[in-house]
């Protein structure tokens, strides 16, 4: 079989890596991969928002079956135009992938089936959402309503500071049209928790929960980023509230999307915080996380594309998806100043002894030699019985990898650690 990845960073290395575990895939092409994984796909220059470009490349190539990893592609519809020409994917189509593409479609859905989120209100004009904003209980929290490469969400803890996220999203539009709608809502407080799904819109199966660590500096402290580490599984997330979480959300969220006429198939990703309150939903994603794929997929016992093509076949009830017991951590490494601005084009060295727990996320080939090349440069993974000893073995994992200006958190998991105690 033929497969396709679309994507270039670390959560689609980890999902190449665990694909090539089974032996019916003769060829893997990412679209466009990144240098750091030359050695696990055949890279090709076409960037993951090149719809017309991608679906020409699975139709030259007799393509068996996609994987569309990224939001962008998702929510332009890569899947409904791949399947017109007979390409199985794995991936929501277009009509789905809106429950990430849109937040006010999200809370408006979770509003009228009764999933629960945080209280909200949509504007669409600056106007009205200053008008609130003179009343609105402070810390809140105001979204951009579409895809802002993770950063349309500002949490402001005084009025003057809610003010100024709406003006820079409404008036000077900092995410550009994705701020041409925003949600104002509140501010909800407790641990929060990754849960990635498959679902072929029938059967919802929840992967091992995770926990991602999205400010950039130790103790949750600098500016958000795209995921600086993860651990799995998530301590916070007990069976209990797993139970919970499938009752109130997660089957809700799936028979409400088939409701709408919006099956979903692929990966789901509920985003939540356990709130005194109960389990709430902060944000779904219509796709795998990134960094929480490299941790959940190393925990994956079972074969990765017969999972798949059971989301896309419809026949997920009658799969097994299976994950180990034990924990994995995954730290990442980036360019010193990310997320703001930094330098890349420095020699990556990744000693050879982890290159298969090194999943590459910013890098290029330059004349053979591997170079940063991207604010995330790459995840250093590792497995173990416990989470304190997976930890202690991707920390030692990290001072084997070599780039000028890295960076890292050196307090991933710690906050689950202390969750154990
Ligand atoms: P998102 O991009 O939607 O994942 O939001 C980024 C981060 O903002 C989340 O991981 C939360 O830490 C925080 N956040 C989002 N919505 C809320 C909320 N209603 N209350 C408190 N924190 C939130
Ligand atoms: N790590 C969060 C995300 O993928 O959106």
């Amino acid at each position: 079989m033929k497969i396709m990845v679309v994507g270039g960073g670390g959560r689609e290395h980890a999902i190449i890596k665990k694909l090539k575990e089974n032996k019916n895939i003769t060829e893997i092409f990412a679209l466009p991969g990144n240098g750091g994984m030359a050695n696990d796909a055949t890279l090709v220059n076409i960037g993951a928002k090149d719809i017309e470009g991608i679906v020409k490349f699975g139709v030259d190539n007799k393509i068996d079956y996609a994987v569309v990893a990224p939001d962008d592609p998702l929510v332009l519809g890569a899947v409904d135009e791949l399947e017109k020409v007979g390409i199985k994917c794995f991936g929501p189509q277009k009509n789905a992938a809106i429950i990430e593409g849109s937040k006010v479609f999200s809370k408006n859905l979770m509003k009228k089936y009764n999933i629960p989120t945080a209280e909200y209100e949509v504007f669409d004009n600056k106007e009205d959402a200053l008008k609130y904003l003179e009343t609105a209980p402070i810390p809140t929290v105001i979204k951009a309503d579409g895809l802002a490469l993770g950063k349309g969400v500002i949490i402001a803890e005084t009025r003057e500071a809610a003010k100024e996220a709406v003006i820079s999203m409404m008036e000077d539009k900092v995410f550009g049209d994705s701020g041409n709608n925003i949600v104002i809502e509140e501010f909800l407080t407790g641990p929060e928790v990754s849960v990635l799904s498959f679902t072929d819109g029938k059967t919802v199966v929840p992967m091992v929960s995770s926990m991602d660590h999205k400010r950039a500096l130790d103790g949750d402290l600098g500016l958000n980023t795209g995921g600086m580490g993860t651990i799995a599984p998530n301590p916070y997330y007990t069976d209990e509230i797993a139970e919970i979480c499938m009752k109130t959300i997660f089957l809700p969220t799936i028979n409400a999307m088939n409701s709408e006429g919006r099956t979903f198939k692929g990966c789901l990703y509920f985003g939540l915080m356990l709130t005194p309150k109960g389990p709430k939903v902060i944000e779904y994603n219509c796709r795998f996380g990134d960094p929480e794929t490299q941790v959940v997929l190393l925990l994956l016992e079972s074969d990765l594309l017969t999972v798949m093509m059971a989301t896309t076949n419809g026949t997920l009830a009658d799969t097994e998806v299976k994950f180990k017991n034990g924990a994995a951590a995954c730290v990442v490494m980036a360019s010193s100043g990310y997320p703001a601005k930094y330098e890349s084009g420095f020699e990556l060295k990744i000693d050879a002894s982890v290159a298969n727990k090194v999943y590459v996320a910013g890098a290029k080939l330059e004349n053979s030699i591997l170079k940063t090349a991207g604010g995330r440069v790459l995840g250093v993974t590792d497995t173990a019985d416990t989470l304190e000893e997976a930890l202690k073995k991707a920390y030692s994992n990290v001072s084997k990898v070599e780039f000028e200006n890295a960076f890292y958190r050196k307090d991933i998991g710690a906050k689950a650690l202390k969750a154990k105690e």
